[in-house]
């Protein structure tokens, strides 16, 4: 048995990160985690492996679609599956080793296994029982299926099963036309596999400003994917080697189903708390099965605390990063903070997509006074040099004000230059101030200033 100032829960983004701010601030942290590797469903199963595949299938795009109109001729590539799926592998790797290394570096002890709370103070690995005078929670998410649907992981799969399918399939059902469904369809659509997305609403991406929801699924459909919108999802049956999704249209209650090879159902993610044994320790959960917390991370229970995908909020990689660094700073006596309303969103396809602050919708629902300025990229000159003109740049502001409200972009490297703007509504910034910046020529950055331009007298390019 040890005796720890901090036990930290998991080791995702948010727990990891926790963990070496704890060590950073000198008191002396564990961190438990029952994978063979550090880094949680993020590293391991989600945001980097999915990267890999949408970097290298987007590479095979400009080699089929723009390599010869720049005079790059010869034979595309053709697509070797095993080997893009060892590249992603060896990506994997590299990360969660450099958790390892980031853990001895700041001495984290990693007690391997999974975790439980006996009792406040207390953290059981294993057979063993350690002391902590803090205990952060930092278990995150998982795929949460429909009744009616059993994932195996082969044919019915979660984002899980489905970054490392044993071959490229012929035909895709996405159940879901959600961050996940968007950015794995497109890889596979990329890669070959008629992709067909069955969403239950009207648009796609819930919650995303209705114009870049247009927008993006026309360059999806553009790019190959079809859409069946409206139309819930009943069951799944499966065959050997197929399967068939049955879903109800929402317009006339009409039933109808799809073939395919591989079903991907990406309907969300629940907060994953099994085990832990918090319903004895008597810690307050909410109705959506999510650990209750106050504004500085405190469960109910003394000296538990909890973060990231397990509390309530966007169920983000970065979100839980920053409330892990806050929690851990609250733990050592020191102000942590996590300002909740410049939290960007970021969608990987090609074009990203990215967000940040109020949608439109919410300001017109809020009744609010507001003025919007726009730019698309087929003025900018980077853009249309690197076949990336398409999408646009919407900033929001506040009428009086000029005050940034928000920000919108579908566009090349849009989850990059969304930080532009969270800078700027960290610091209380105008439109005008963003417009005022000198920006440099040739950068896709100019397509930002130029929105924040378009707030005021007008932009120049459009
Ligand atoms: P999501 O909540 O983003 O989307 C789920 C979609 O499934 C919704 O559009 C919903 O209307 C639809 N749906 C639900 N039931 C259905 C039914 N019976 N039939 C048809 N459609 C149905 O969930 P997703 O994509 O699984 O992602 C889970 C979480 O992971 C999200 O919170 C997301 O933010 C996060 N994530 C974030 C990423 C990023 O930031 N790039 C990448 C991957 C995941």
């Amino acid at each position: 048995m040890a005796s720890y100032d901090v036990i930290v829960i998991g080791s995702g983004p948010g727990g990891y990160v926790a963990a070496i701010r704890c060590a950073q601030l000198g008191l002396k942290t564990a961190c438990v985690e029952g994978r063979e590797t550090l880094g949680g469903t993020c590293l391991n199963v989600g945001c980097i492996p999915s990267k890999a595949l949408l970097h290298a299938s987007h590479q095979l795009h400009e080699a089929e679609h723009n390599f010869a109109k720049m005079g790059l001729k010869g034979k595309s590539p053709s697509v070797d599956w095993k080997q893009m799926l060892a590249y992603k592998d060896d990506v994997i790797g590299q990360n969660t080793k450099g958790i390892e290394f980031l853990f001895k570096k700041n001495k984290i002890d990693w007690l391997k296994g999974w975790g439980a709370i006996p009792e406040a103070g207390k953290v059981k690995v294993g057979d063993e029982v350690h002391e902590a005078k803090s205990i952060i929670v930092a278990t995150g998410s998982e795929a949460s299926s429909l009744p009616g649907i059993e994932v195996d992981e082969k044919i019915v799969v979660t984002s899980t099963g489905a970054l490392e399918l044993p071959k490229i399939p012929k035909k895709m059902v996405v159940i879901g036309a959600g961050v996940i469904g968007l950015e794995l369809g497109s890889v596979y659509a990329r890669l070959g596999t008629e992709v067909t997305v069955v969403e239950y609403l009207d648009a796609i991406t819930p919650g995303m400003d209705g114009e870049v929801q247009k927008t993006f699924k026309r360059l999806l459909e553009k790019q190959g994917l079809s859409f069946v919108m409206g139309a819930a999802v009943q069951s799944v049956e499966t065959m050997k080697t197929k399967a068939k999704v049955h879903y109800k249209l929402r317009k006339d209650d009409s039933d109808a189903t799809l073939d395919a090879d591989v079903v991907l159902v990406a309907t969300g993610r629940r907060p994953y708390t099994d085990g832990l044994g918090l319903d004895a320790l008597g810690v307050e959960m909410t109705e959506r099965g999510q650990i209750k917390t106050d504004a500085q991370w405190r469960t109910n229970v003394p000296g538990i605390y909890a973060i990231g995908d397990a509390i309530a909020g966007p169920m983000l990689a970065h979100k839980a990063e920053d409330e892990g660094m806050a929690a851990a700073e609250v733990i050592a006596g020191k102000h942590g903070h996590v300002n909740y309303g410049v939290i960007p969103g970021v969608i990987y396809t090609h074009p990203e997509v990215a967000n940040v602050g109020h949608t439109e919708e919410e300001l017109k629902e809020a009744g609010r006074a507001y003025k919007a300025g726009k730019f698309s990229f087929m003025g900018n000159g980077r853009a249309k040099a690197n076949f990336a003109a398409d999408g646009f740049v919407k900033i929001l502001a506040d009428k009086e004000t000029d005050r940034i409200l928000g920000a919108h972009i579908i566009g090349p490297m849009a989850g990059d230059l969304i930080h532009e703007i969270c800078v700027a509504m960290e610091f209380g910034a105008s439109a005008e101030d963003v417009a005022l910046t000198c920006h440099a020529h040739p950068t896709y950055s100019e397509a930002v200033r130029e929105a924040a331009l378009a707030c005021g007298d007008g932009a120049i390019h459009s």
